[in-house]
This record gives C-alpha cells, structure tokens and sequence, in this order.
C-alpha cells in the first residue's frame, strides 16, 4: 500500500491480547519468519518488551521491518517520554509509525478538539526529529478527522479503524480516501468472533477457503490493509496467503452491503471506558 514516497506492507500483524510474558517472544518471532513485515504494537497492550524480544530473535533486519507503536491517553501530556519507552522497550531505534490510539472522547472532554490538536502537535514534532518516520490516528471518524486537518502541519499518514464485514465506517473511509489517509483495519477478523457468522461461513464454503480468508480479502480489496492476530504459526501463514486470493466484485458487493452482525461495539465519539 502506498501514499506518495511512504510504503506499508499490505497486511499486518497484530499483538494485542499476546501475553507478557516469553512466550510472546516465540510468536513475534513465528510471524516474521512467515513473512509478516508489519507489526502492530500498543503500549496498552502491555507486551512491548516481549514484543521487541521477539523481533530481536528473527534474522529479518531493522530496516526491512515495519513497526507501529501507539499513543496511550494517559501519555497525552508526556509525548515523547512515552515514544522513547516504547522504542527503548521494542528494542527497535526508531518507529516506521505512532499512532494516536484514541481521540479524546467528546463524551469525557469539553475541549476534545483541543486536546486532539495538542497531541498531534507533539507527534509533528517527534516526526520533525526523526523518532518515527511517519504519525497517524486510530480510531478518528469523519468529524474529528476534519477538526484534526483545521490546525494539522502534517497530516496523518495512516487512520487505523475497525473495519470488518458488516462494518466498514463507510464515511470515515471515504474521508480518508479522499485525503489521502491510509486505512489500517484492526479486527479484521471481529476478534475471530465473525468467523462464526453464517454469511462469512457460505462465503467461504463457496470458494472452498475459511472465513478468515474472506474477512482478509474483503479488507485488502476495500484497499484497507488488515492487522490480523493469530498465536497460531499454521493460520499465520494461511492469513498471509489469502492476501493473493480475490473475491469477485458481485461477492465483494455482497459483502460491502452486509448488514451489521457483531463487532466491538467502541465508537470514539461517545467513549468513556479509556479517560
Ligand atoms: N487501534 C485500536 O484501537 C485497536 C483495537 C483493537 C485491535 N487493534 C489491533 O488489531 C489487531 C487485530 O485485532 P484483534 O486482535 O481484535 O482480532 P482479529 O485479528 O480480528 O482476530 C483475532 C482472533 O481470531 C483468531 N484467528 C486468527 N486467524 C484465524 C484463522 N485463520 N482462523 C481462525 N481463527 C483465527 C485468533 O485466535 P488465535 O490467536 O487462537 O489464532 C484471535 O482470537 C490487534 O491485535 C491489534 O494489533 C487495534
């Protein structure tokens, strides 16, 4: 996937819920050797040392690895401390990408626009010196992306959102494209739980792949790049693969009309559970 000169690998792999603990290291370690280049990191998650460990164990170069770190909101007034324990913790020099992990909630902040505002100026400034090579958001919609742009020096390179059959964010998506915004889906799978549903399950049982395919198409051919989780080395490497198999376009229509059927059920305007 690519903006401009920047270059992300097209699908990711994610590391929340991975344990803190050594056996992380092991899995991190697995999914580089499947080939996996994109790693999807939060501080919140709780395992970046692990997580660095893990990188460390694969014979894949810094260079050639694409690493993103995330933002905590309790981290809001300390920017860059907060950057500098997450690379000192992966162990890695330098991040490809931090991301603001989440706006600060309409629901909790009167002044959510300017809080907004504040971080990214921060993150402007840890890109002007070199800390990351590139910054974006999680988790904006429409709105808080167009109050971002007002005051933005630089814009996000990347808004990574919940997308999933059934649940595209339609309109956030189409800001994002129209911007140049690179789409990053986390729970591209609905934490696995969509795999149950049956519209994904006839899909599947159609082109004779799981459902864990169709979810990683359905993200790659809506040109939203998939970070999927997985311990397991097996469907670590089935998930790579279905990053070469197409659903034909009346399928994906299909899919791109799906009513809602289950998802984390966050939105970031009204949020409180995070401040
Ligand atoms: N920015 C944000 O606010 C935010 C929020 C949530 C997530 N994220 C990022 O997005 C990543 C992915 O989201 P996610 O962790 O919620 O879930 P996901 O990737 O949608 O689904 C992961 C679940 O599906 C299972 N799974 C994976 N591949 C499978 C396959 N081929 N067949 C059957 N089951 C399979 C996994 O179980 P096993 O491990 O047992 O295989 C796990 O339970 C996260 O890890 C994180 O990096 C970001």
């Amino acid at each position: 996937m690519n903006k401009d000169n920047f270059n992300m690998p097209l699908i990711g792999f994610g590391t929340w819920k991975l344990p803190n603990s050594e056996e992380t290291i092991e899995i991190v370690k697995n999914a580089i050797d499947s080939g996996y280049r994109l790693i999807d990191t939060a501080k919140a998650y709780g395992n970046e040392t692990y997580i660095g460990r893990g990188i460390k164990a694969s014979s894949i170069k810094r260079e050639e690895l694409f690493i993103t770190g995330k933002l905590w909101n309790s981290d809001r007034d300390n920017v860059e401390e907060a950057c500098l324990s997450t690379i000192s913790k992966l162990d890695c020099d330098y991040l490809d990408l931090y991301l603001m992990h989440w706006p600060a909630s309409k629901a909790v902040h009167e002044d959510w626009i300017l809080i907004n505002k504040r971080v990214w100026e921060q993150l402007e400034k840890l890109y002007d010196k070199g800390l990351v090579k590139a910054i974006g958001v999680c988790n904006f919609n429409k709105l808080q992306l167009e109050e971002l742009l007002k005051t933005a020096r630089i814009k996000p390179f990347v808004n990574q959102i919940e997308f999933h059959p059934g649940f595209r964010q339609e309109e956030t998506l189409d800001f994002c494209f129209k911007n140049n915004i690179l789409v990053e889906a986390w729970s591209p799978l609905g934490s696995g739980k969509l795999l149950k549903k049956k519209p994904l399950q006839d899909m599947a049982l159609k082109y004779n792949k799981t459902p864990a395919d169709i979810c990683i198409a359905f993200s790659i051919q809506n040109n939203v790049i998939p970070i999927v989780k997985t311990r397991n080395k097996d469907r670590m490497i089935s998930n790579l693969k279905a990053v070469e198999f197409k659903l034909s376009s009346e399928d994906l229509n299909n899919l791109n009309n799906l009513p809602y059927i289950g998802g984390s059920g966050l939105d970031s305007f009204t949020i409180t559970i995070f401040d």
